[in-house]
C-alpha cells in the first residue's frame, strides 16, 4: 500500500502547482497534462491490478533490477497488547546466553501411565554416569513399583492425562516445571514408557548438549488431521498459515523449556480452541501446540525433527507398535542408522523427507 500512497500525494502536490502556472498559454497545457494524468492514473491501476511477476515485467518499472519493491510486502499484522508483552519476554529468554558448567545434566522426562517396562534398560543407560541426568516421573494412573535406584522417588505430582486432550500438553508442561527446579538442567528430553534408548549415555549427552538446538518435530500438513484440524477461533494470534504439527516426543534446550513455561497466552488459544469438538473437528492438542509455538517463535531454533523414532507409516491414529517378534538386530541397526526423517501427512501426495547427519 505504501508505495500506492506516495504516488498519490505527488499527484496532489502537482495539481497544487497548477494555479501558479496560469501565465502560460493555458490551451494546449490542461490537454496535456489532463492527458499525462490520465495516462499515469491508468498505468498505476493497471499496476495495481496486474503487478508484474517476471523479471520482465518488473524492469518497466525499474531499471535497477527489480531491487525496487513495487508491490508493498504483505501487510505485517498488528500485534495485540498480549501478544507484544508475550514476545517481549520470550526475546530476553531466548537471548539469554546457556550457561555450560562441567555439572550440566540432561533431565529425562517419563511420561507414563504407570510402571515402566524398560527400567531395567535404562537403568544400565544411566550407570555410571551419574551427576550427568536426573530423572522425572510423571505416573498418571498407578504409582510405580520401581526397581532401578535411578528411579525411586523420582516421582512428580501428577494429574490424570486423557490421549488427545489438553492435559496430555499439562503433564509435559508440569514435568519441564519440576526439572527446570534444578539450575544444572540444561537440557530436556519427554520419553514415553514405551520408549528404549538407542545408544549409550555419552552419545545421546554429547549430542544434545552440543548441538544448541531443540529437536521438536515440526511440519506442515494440508490434510485433513494437519491443516483440517485448524481453527479460526485461535484468531489473530494464530493464523492458518503458521499451523503446524509433529508428534510430541521433543528434546528442548533451557531456554526453549523457559519460554513454554513463559506462555499463557498461545497456550491459552490451544487449550480453548485445540480439542475434540471445536467447529465439528477433532483437534489434538499436543500434536500441535509446541509445533506451532516454537514455528513461530523460533524456527530457527528448532530442528524440526524429533530425535526419538517413531513409526508413522501405517497412517493410523497411533505410530506402530513392535512386537516382540518385531524386535531384531537389524531393526535396531536400521533405525540408529537412519539418517533420513520422514514426515508422514494426512495429504495422501504430500510427504517430505530431510537428510540430516
Ligand atoms: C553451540 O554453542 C557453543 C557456545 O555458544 C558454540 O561454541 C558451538 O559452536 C555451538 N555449536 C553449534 C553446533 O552451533
Ligand atoms: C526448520 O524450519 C524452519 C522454517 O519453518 C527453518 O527456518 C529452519 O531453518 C528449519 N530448521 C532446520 C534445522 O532446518
Ligand atoms: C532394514 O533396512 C533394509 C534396507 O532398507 C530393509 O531391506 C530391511 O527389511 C530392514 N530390516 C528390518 C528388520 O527392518
Amino acid at each position: 500500500m505504501k508505495s500506492v500512497k506516495a504516488w498519490r500525494v505527488g499527484n496532489v502536490g502537482d495539481l497544487q502547482i497548477l494555479p501558479g502556472s496560469r501565465h502560460r498559454p493555458h490551451l494546449k497545457r490542461p490537454m496535456w497534462i489532463i492527458v499525462l494524468v490520465t495516462m499515469v492514473v491508468l498505468f498505476l491501476v493497471c499496476a495495481y491490478m496486474y503487478p508484474p511477476h517476471t523479471r520482465g515485467a518488473c524492469y518497466v518499472f525499474s531499471s535497477r533490477g527489480c531491487k525496487f519493491e513495487w508491490l508493498p510486502p504483505s501487510p505485517v499484522r498488528e500485534l495485540t497488547d498480549n501478544e507484544i508483552a508475550s514476545r517481549v519476554v520470550i526475546r530476553d529468554i531466548l537471548n539469554t546466553p546457556a550457561v555450560r558448567s562441567k555439572n550440566s545434566k540432561v533431565a529425562f522426562l517419563f511420561l507414563t501411565p504407570g510402571p515402566l517396562p524398560f527400567e531395567k534398560l535404562w537403568d544400565k543407560f544411566f550407570h555410571g554416569h551419574e551427576g550427568r541426568f536426573s530423572v522425572y516421573v510423571h505416573a498418571s494412573r498407578d504409582k510405580p513399583v520401581h526397581f532401578s535406584r535411578y528411579f525411586i522417588n523420582r516421582e512428580i505430582r501428577s494429574e490424570q492425562v486423557v490421549w488427545g486432550r489438553i492435559s496430555m500438553v499439562d503433564a509435559e508442561r508440569r514435568l519441564l516445571a519440576n526439572a527446570l527446579k534444578d539450575p544444572d538442567n540444561q537440557h530436556f528430553v519427554l520419553l514415553s514408557d514405551s520408549c528404549v534408548p538407542l545408544h549409550d549415555f555419552d552419545y545421546v549427552y554429547n549430542y544434545l548438549m552440543y548441538s544448541n538446538m531443540s529437536f521438536i518435530d515440526c511440519f506442515e500438513d494440508p490434510g485433513p488431521h494437519g491443516n483440517g484440524r485448524y481453527s479460526e477461533h485461535m484468531l489473530p494470534e494464530v493464523e492458518l498459515k503458521d499451523f503446524r504439527k509433529g508428534a510430541q516426543w521433543f528434546t528442548m534446550k533451557r531456554q526453549h523449556a523457559l519460554i513454554v513455561m513463559a506462555d499463557s497466552l498461545y497456550y491459552s488459544k490451544f487449550r480453548d480452541y485445540c480439542k475434540h469438538g471445536v467447529d465439528g473437528k477433532n483437534c489434538i492438542a499436543d500434536e500441535h501446540y509446541l509445533p506451532t509455538f516454537f514455528h513461530m517463535i523460533d524456527p530457527g531454533g528448532i530442528a524440526n525433527r524429533s530425535v526419538t523414532h517413531v513409526d508413522w507409516s501405517e497412517r493410523k491414529w497411533h505410530p506402530k507398535s513392535y512386537k516382540r517378534s518385531d524386535v531384531s538386530y537389524d531393526l535396531l541397526k536400521n533405525i540408529t542408522s537412519v539418517y533420513l526423517s520422514e514426515h508422514v501427512t494426512s495429504d495422501e501426495q504430500v510427504n517430505t523427507f530431510s537428510r540430516y547427519f
